[in-house]
């Protein structure tokens, strides 16, 4: 089986992070989103892996290399523009030729892998196998209904009145038969070659697409909150370490990862916290869920539920959370104008100050 990785589209939902970078690089824990995707399959035992990239392919290529690293090898194939999931399978038809192969969207995470699924796919005789999840609001996914025997009857992409909780995980595992669903369905409202449009035309040709329920966590990564949520997941899953610099009047509490060459002073770290290279921290409190990338600097602040990327520095805030903070970004506190309270104030008055 191989591996077909989408990592182009516009995350247009991530703005502007994703004008200047791909979404799939967003850091989880101060590892790229996309990582983890390629350690899930090379974990399921795959081995070749098409990556499916757009505008910011060169990137991608620079994070993720030849694969190597994960025991992979990966072909890059563009896609020049984001027409749909569908599209970039139709794209991807000499590369997959008529082998299976598990469709992994890039921004995707799970928590569990994909190697049980892989593995069942592998074993039972179906066109299609889909990971489905049940969800409060469906309405941001693609949706399936399915019937007792666990075929999917109907898929509707983002419906406004959805006919079950059911929302597709970003996993999909498909035979050779999905190459002729592809090239014959038109675009969407959305004017994009939609995956779940796909399906439901090899659904009505009367070919088995089985769902597979899952309630392990998974997340779509793809807007600020999900992010900061996978990032606090997998935050709940590290290991604390300290390889870096503390010293003596800082304090780290819970599970508190430092790396090399970052220097922490006069702080108090209270974790799941990671901490990356040559970042410097002082004076400062930050966590918990806090994940602060390589060479950022947090001095006079306390920030926590948040994720700074590369480079970024906080001077002087107070109190800042649930925060994405882009690349060699700067928050500074604005200069204080002078500033005196006169008070003329009565006998038993309760006046509270806020600055
Ligand atoms: O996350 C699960 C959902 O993913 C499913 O429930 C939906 O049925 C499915 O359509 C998809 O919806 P999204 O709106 O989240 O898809 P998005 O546009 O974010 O694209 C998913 C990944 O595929 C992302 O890594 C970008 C990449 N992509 C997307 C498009 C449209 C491409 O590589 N090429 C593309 O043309």
């Amino acid at each position: 089986m191989k591996a077909l990785v989408l990592a182009g589209g516009t995350g247009s939902r991530l703005r502007p992070f994703t004008h200047t970078g791909a979404k799939q690089l967003l850091p989880l824990a101060n590892r790229p989103v996309v990582h983890y995707a390629l350690q899930a399959i090379a974990d399921a035992g795959i081995e070749e892996v098409g990556m499916v990239v757009g505008a910011h392919g060169d990137a991608i290529r620079h994070a993720v290399g030849d694969g190597s690293a994960f025991g992979l090898r990966i072909a890059y194939l563009r896609q020049p523009e984001p027409r749909g999931l569908a599209h970039a399978v139709l794209i991807a038809r000499d590369f997959l030729k008529d082998d299976d192969f598990l469709l992994y969207l890039g921004d995707n995470y799970l928590e569990d892998g994909v190697r049980a699924f892989v593995r069942r796919a592998a074993a039972d005789g179906d066109a299609a196998r889909l990971l489905v999840t049940p969800v409060p609001d469906p309405t941001a996914f693609g949706v399936a209904e399915v019937g007792g025997d666990g075929l999917v009857r109907r898929l509707e992409e983002k419906p406004e009145r959805p006919r079950s909780d059911l929302a597709l995980v970003g996993v999909y595992a498909f035979t050779p038969a999905v190459h002729e669903a592809v090239r014959a369905i038109g675009p969407s409202g959305r004017g994009e070659l939609e995956i779940t449009h796909a399906v439901q035309w090899m659904i009505d040709r009367g070919l088995a697409v089985r769902a597979e329920t899952t309630t392990r966590p998974w997340r779509d990564t793809g807007s600020v909150d999900d992010l900061l949520e996978a990032n606090r997941h997998v935050l709940d899953r590290t290991q604390g370490q300290v390889d870096g610099k503390v010293d003596p009047h800082s304090v780290l509490v819970g599970r508190v990862r430092i790396a090399e060459g970052a220097v922490v002073t006069g702080s108090r770290i209270v974790g799941p916290v990671v901490v990356g290279a040559g970042a410097v921290i002082s004076n400062s409190s930050v966590g918990p869920y806090t994940a602060i990338a390589e060479d950022c600097r947090i001095e006079d602040s306390a920030i926590e539920f948040s994720v700074l990327l590369r480079g970024a520095s906080v001077e002087g805030a107070p109190r800042i959370e649930r925060s994405l903070i882009g690349r060699e970004a700067v928050v500074a506190a604005a200069p204080r104008p002078p500033q005196a309270h006169r008070l003329v104030i009565g006998d038993h008055s309760k006046v509270q100050l806020t600055s």
